[in-house]
């Protein structure tokens, strides 16, 4: 029985009559406390008339003699584990090919839209966020046994086709054209689009092109089609190099035969009503302003399209929840359509995780101010910084000068350099602007990434010198072992509480207090050198340690070598 379990069988023995599913149990903020405290008697108090520090001490009464328990204060009740208890906690979440994270999710399913870049464009370091995030509550949700879908809702239709098909034909030379890349559609995309801002023919051509492509004409569809396949394989390249996959990649284009429907229904419901020739749905009385539904030119916007797509979703999948993580910026938007799904009759949970802006070493970088840092340059920057730290550990040999770096070398300087982008997103709560640093992301000291992927390596070599470690209790006897036995315990709530609150940084920041927790651990308590009861006891937890830090950082999405 867990701890939680143990303490409300005491209320409830105490106080049959009354509600105590409210009751938890949390580790203790200072070890001077004990392990655990519960903090629940205070809240009975005044029901039932009396003293807290009373109905603590009936609750203690109750409980069972396996913890040792303290009253304190207003009537907090202070708990201390035993050995034993401590003993068969450990060894359960060891023995557990999950490490004891819950699998809350069998059998429920969950769509999670996330990345989503639009077409025929670079990433930049802002898509970035919206990547690493969604992929890491991705990976979370996964671990607690949800069936997840992982949806890339790409930008892949709208007027930029036009401006885009004019270009194409006209703006880039044969060779540019047989040789068609991303960064060519950028730059046939801003010439394009410069020339209809001062030229009203050019302009009309354009909005022809989109009329012809949204009617289907067969070149242009081609064209069309070519362009989303050129910006899929740019993005792939990217999501490889960042380990990320996705189940479906179905843009906004997938959606476009049901948008006409959706204003139609809203129309029939009341809900949306004509403005000045466009039809829009007034939110005014939940202060949510007015939301566009059809432009007056009969065009379809962002909030038909995610309508739209949230019907399919729900009628295809049937999911509990669906996760949408995107910039900040969206709030609005996501506030409005959730409102109108909501009215709609759509009974999935409809989560949106917005995250705030990344400055890169103080310059802002927002999307609409040009010169973005492209994330592939972030990313090979990363890895060739990581490249310079990584040879500057290995011992060079005589005078034979800097060694080449090896296959090896190149692997793990992308594992690094990644591994530190990521954790700097990933550390910190999303809704936090960030301001990107490289001193910080591949710092070997601090709250990084390469910190807990050194953790990581220390740990596993410690492990291979001690050669097989044989089975039996953990023993855990004194101060820092119990402190880092007793976090270890806290992995499985940390996971949950993660996906509970969208947060990968509370999985992150538990990770690292683990690997801090860990290392006192490791400089009080001499393990290879001890007798071999007490050397196989550590090397266990050592061991556990391991295991739980691997997972955590690959839950996150951070790849963990086990040499560096
Ligand atoms: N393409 C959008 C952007 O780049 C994000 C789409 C997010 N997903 C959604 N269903 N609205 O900002």
């Amino acid at each position: 029985m867990n701890l939680t379990d143990t303490i409300k069988s005491a209320f409830g023995k105490t106080f049959p009559e009354a509600d105590f599913s409210f009751v938890k149990v949390v580790p203790a903020t200072d070890p001077k406390f004990g392990d655990y405290q519960c903090n629940d008697a205070l809240k009975l108090a005044k029901r039932f008339g009396k003293n807290p520090r009373e109905i603590a001490a009936m609750v203690a009464a109750n409980i069972d003699s396996s913890l040792k328990v303290e009253i304190a204060g207003p009537g907090f009740l202070n708990l201390t584990v035993s050995p034993e208890w401590l003993d068969e906690e450990l060894a359960k979440i060891s023995s557990n090919a999950a490490l004891g994270i819950p699998q809350s999710g069998k059998g429920k399913k969950i769509v999670i839209d996330y990345s989503s870049p639009n077409a025929a464009k670079q990433m930049h370091i802002g898509h970035i966020r919206s990547t690493v995030i969604g992929n890491a509550i991705d990976r979370i949700f996964r671990a607690l046994g949800y069936d997840v879908i992982a949806d890339n809702h790409l930008g892949d239709w709208g007027t930029q086709f036009g401006i885009l098909i004019k270009g194409y034909r006209e703006c880039l030379s044969q060779e540019e054209r047989d040789n068609l890349s991303v960064p060519n559609l950028e730059k046939c995309y801003v010439l394009s689009a410069a020339k209809a801002k001062e030229d009203e023919a050019w302009k009309d051509d354009c909005r022809k092109e989109l009329v012809k492509l949204q009617q289907g004409d067969e070149a242009n569809l081609a064209l069309w089609k070519k362009f989303i396949e050129i910006s899929i394989n740019e993005f792939n390249r990217m999501y490889d190099k960042l380990g990320v996959k996705f189940d479906t990649y179905r843009g906004e284009s997938y959606y476009n035969d049901t948008m006409p429907g959706i204003v139609e229904k809203l129309i029939e419901m009341g809900l949306a009503v004509e403005s000045e020739g466009a039809m829009i749905v007034n939110l005014e009385e939940e202060k949510l302003g007015v939301a566009i539904v059809r432009k007056s030119d009969g065009g379809y916007n962002y909030t038909t399209s995610d309508l739209a797509c949230v019907k399919m979703r729900v009628e295809e999948y049937d999911p509990e929840r669906i996760i949408y993580v995107t910039d900040a910026r969206q709030q609005l938007h996501f506030k409005q359509w959730f409102n109108i799904a909501a009215k709609m009759g759509i009974n999935a949970k409809l989560v949106h995780v917005p995250f705030g802006l990344m400055s890169f070493q103080g310059k802002a970088i927002s999307t609409r101010e040009g010169n973005l840092i492209k994330l592939d340059e972030l990313l090979s920057e990363a890895q060739r910084r990581s490249l310079a730290i990584v040879m500057s550990r290995r011992t060079t040999n005589g005078d034979s000068g800097a060694p080449e770096p090896s296959p090896e070398d190149l692997a793990l300087s992308r594992s690094l350099g990644y591994g530190a982008v990521k954790y700097t997103d990933l550390s910190h709560d999303p809704i936090t602007d960030i301001d990107f640093s490289w001193d910080k992301a591949l710092a070997l000291e601090g709250n990084s990434g390469p910190y807990l992927q050194y953790a990581y390596a220390r740990v596993c070599s410690l492990l291979e010198k001690a050669g097989e470690v044989p089975e039996g209790d953990f023993a855990v006897t004194t101060p820092s072992e119990k402190r880092l036995a007793l976090q270890l315990l806290e992995f499985p709530g940390a996971v949950v509480r993660a996906a509970e609150a969208y947060k990968p940084s509370v999985l992150a920041d538990y990770l690292f207090q683990t690997a801090q927790l860990y290392s006192s651990f490791y400089q009080n308590s001499p393990i290879l050198k001890s007798e071999d009861d007490v050397k196989n006891a550590r090397l266990r937890l050592c061991k556990l340690f391991g295991e739980i830090l691997a997972k955590g950082l690959n839950i996150l999405g951070i790849e963990t070598p086990r040499h560096i």
